[in-house]
């Protein structure tokens, strides 16, 4: 498959609560190509910020393979994984998860600084310059508003350069004029960077944008025509 792209085969997933277990995800298969978009819909509670986080190397399934940018991350440790994520992957969460202690442009050239990326202010600054927060760039995050910090964190999510972005509710905490905004810019950049992106949300109006959509229904995947994608 391409490098790019991402597929899981079988993947399966329970908790225990209160010494029952409950099955959240059953036997899923998802494969997305190279620079596809693609959303993960499902009401609230059905599964999708679990599968989202399997899919990203974020968490592990109890069984199951997943081959994300070339490579096989089932069996990785987590000293392997983490550094596979900080250079291949982009997150972007409901709640903007920026470090409350750094300033804007700190926030978003971490993931560079990490690899020790020499460039990593530069691009940072240009990354700020691109979604329009170059005034911005000395202010910590309780001075942004929600839709400043999501930009904040769409640039932090793409300063690597990374083959595949996950977007779990990426408009979720903001309302709707600045939803709108900021998935026209997941998009716009998406393209410009030409990463892939899987994004998860319960908005029919965003999956209404995507490439394919993956529905989730009692733990399992139905595709857009309603059949069992199994
Ligand atoms: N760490 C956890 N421990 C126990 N149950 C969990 C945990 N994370 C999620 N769940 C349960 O798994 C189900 C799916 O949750 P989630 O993946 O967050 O759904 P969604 O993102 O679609 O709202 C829910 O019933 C939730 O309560
Ligand atoms: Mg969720």
């Amino acid at each position: 498959m391409s490098t790019n792209g991402l597929e899981a085969i079988q993947l399966c997933k329970s908790y225990n609560i209160d010494s029952r277990q409950i099955t959240v995800l059953n036997n899923i298969n998802v494969s997305v190509a190279a620079g596809e978009f693609v959303v993960i819909e499902g009401k609230s509670g059905s599964g999708k910020s679990t599968l989202l986080s399997l899919l990203s190397g974020l968490d592990r399934p109890d069984s199951g393979k997943i081959n994300l940018a070339g490579t096989d991350i089932t069996n990785l440790s987590e000293d392997e994984l983490a550094p596979f994520r900080n250079r291949k992957i982009g997150y972007v969460f409901q709640s903007f998860h920026l470090i409350p202690s750094l300033t804007a442009l700190e926030n978003i050239s971490f993931p560079a600084e990490l690899n020790r990326d020499p460039q990593a202010a530069a691009k940072a600054k240009e990354l700020l310059h691109r979604v329009d927060l170059s005034k911005r760039m000395n202010n910590f995050p309780h001075q942004l508003s929600g839709g400043e910090k999501q930009r904040i964190a769409i640039c932090r999510a793409l300063i690597n350069r990374p083959q595949i972005i996950f977007a779990d509710e990426p408009t979720g905490n903001l309302d709707s004029a600045n939803g709108e905004i900021i998935m026209e810019l997941l998009l716009e950049l998406r393209k410009e960077f030409k990463t892939t992106l899987v994004l998860a949300t319960h908005s029919r109006e965003i999956s209404g944008k995507a490439d394919t959509v993956f529905s989730l229904v009692d733990g399992r995947i139905e595709n857009s025509s309603g059949q069992v994608n199994q």
